[in-house]
Order: structure tokens, then C-alpha cells, then sequence
């Protein structure tokens, strides 16, 4: 047990309280003072009875510092738990096909590979698989026997009727009001009013690719009307 007095300066080093108690507390020392109401406003000492704590009670810094971490584990693992499934509500879901792409699909639904496709389509087919949003879309084999790096989409610009290919005319002709289209796509005679829409036609780790083509229409050195 030790005895402090303090100056009237120090209350500033003091905790109140309205029932009079107050606590000192010295870096080693800790007690309780109590203020008589006769003796406040008096510029009178106070005495404090304190009572020091053991050096080996006083938690040292590194347990300090582990509980520290622990705190913010225990607050900071729930948090992102919760976080994490809000966060993936707001990511868009992919498009089912790789870098942004969609894999082709054949007639029966199956994942187009490039180097199967070529071995029963020669140069110069047109046959259709399923495109980015499901649309029709030929696969093009040039007359090199590669896979072209467009596909054309088969949907008639006029009232959106499947075009199908013509070998023997090497047009797509359209079976409902008569509109044609050059072996690229491109409109030869209406009424349809534009060229078939493009699309990017790539192979990736063996399957065929389609990517939404942006760039400027090759056919006829305009912009994409579809993009
Ligand atoms: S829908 Fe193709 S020409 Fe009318």
C-alpha cells in the first residue's frame, strides 16, 4: 500500500465521477480517492491510497500485439464472409465461352473442335452452328481448306428468316421473299436491306470461338450495323 498526495494542478490527471470517486492512474500505480463535498472548490490536497500492480501482471507488448491480431481475425474473417457473396452479386455471369467468346456448338449440341470440323467439312462449305446467342451461324472453310476468322450469322436482314447456303449459285438465298447474299454475307439484291451480321470466328485450345465483331464491316468498308 502506498499514500500520494497531489497538487491542486493535477486533477487534470484525474477521472470524476458525480459520486466524488476518482481514479488515479500512474504508469504502476492504481487506486481510488474520494472527495469530501466539504473539502470541493477548497484548492485543498487530495489523498489517494493506490496500490501498485506487479510488474508480472502487465501484459508486455508482444502479448499486446497477439491479442491485437487475434481481435482482427475474430472481426475480419466474418466480415468477409459476408462480403464476399455481395460482392459476387454484382459481377457479371460469364458468357458460357472462353475470354469473352462463345464456343460454337454443332447440330446435336456438342462443342465444335476445329481440327475434327475440318476433316469432314472441305473448302468452300458453309454449314451452320450455334453462334453467339444462340443465333445460326456459318462456319466458313476457306478455299484453302482453313477455318475462316469470320462466321456469318444466318438470320435474313429483312424479316429474319434462316438464310440457307446455295452451292451450286455460292449464295446464301433467302427462302422467303428472294433476298441474296454473296458467299461472305454481303447483300446482292433485296428487299433485305443490310449484309448479314458478322462475327469473329477464332480457335481456342482446339475449339471454335465466336467473338461479338465490333470493327468495321470488310465487306463493305462501314460501320457494323448488329454492334
Ligand atoms: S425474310 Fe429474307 S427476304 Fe424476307
Amino acid at each position: 500500500m502506498a499514500s500520494n498526495v497531489l497538487s491542486p494542478a493535477s486533477p487534470a490527471r484525474l477521472c470524476s465521477s458525480r459520486s466524488g470517486m476518482f481514479s488515479f492512474l500512474p504508469k504502476s500505480l492504481s487506486g481510488t480517492c474520494r472527495l469530501a463535498p466539504r473539502d470541493m472548490g477548497k484548492g485543498m490536497s487530495i489523498k489517494c491510497q493506490a496500490t501498485s500492480i506487479p510488474a508480472d501482471r502487465v501484459p508486455d507488448m508482444g502479448k499486446r500485439e497477439l491479442m491485437n491480431l487475434l481481435l482482427l481475425g475474430a472481426i475480419s474473417l466474418p466480415t468477409a464472409g459476408m462480403l464476399l457473396p455481395y460482392t459476387y452479386f454484382f459481377v457479371p455471369p460469364g458468357t458460357g465461352g472462353t475470354g469473352g467468346g462463345t464456343v460454337a456448338k454443332d447440330a446435336i449440341g456438342n462443342d465444335v473442335i476445329a481440327a475434327e470440323w475440318l476433316k469432314s467439312h472441305g473448302p468452300g462449305d458453309r454449314t451452320l452452328a450455334q453462334g453467339l446467342k444462340g443465333d445460326p451461324t456459318y462456319l466458313v472453310v476457306e478455299k484453302d481448306g482453313t477455318l475462316a476468322t469470320y462466321g456469318i450469322n444466318a438470320v435474313c436482314t429483312h424479316l429474319g428468316c434462316v438464310v440457307p447456303f446455295n452451292v451450286a449459285e455460292k449464295k446464301f438465298i433467302c427462302p422467303c421473299h428472294g433476298s441474296q447474299y454473296n458467299d461472305q454475307g454481303r447483300v446482292v439484291r433485296g428487299p433485305a436491306p443490310l449484309s448479314l451480321a458478322l462475327a469473329h470466328c477464332d480457335v481456342d485450345e482446339g475449339k471454335v470461338v465466336f467473338v461479338p465483331w465490333i470493327e468495321t464491316d470488310f465487306r463493305t468498308g462501314e460501320d457494323p450495323w448488329w454492334a
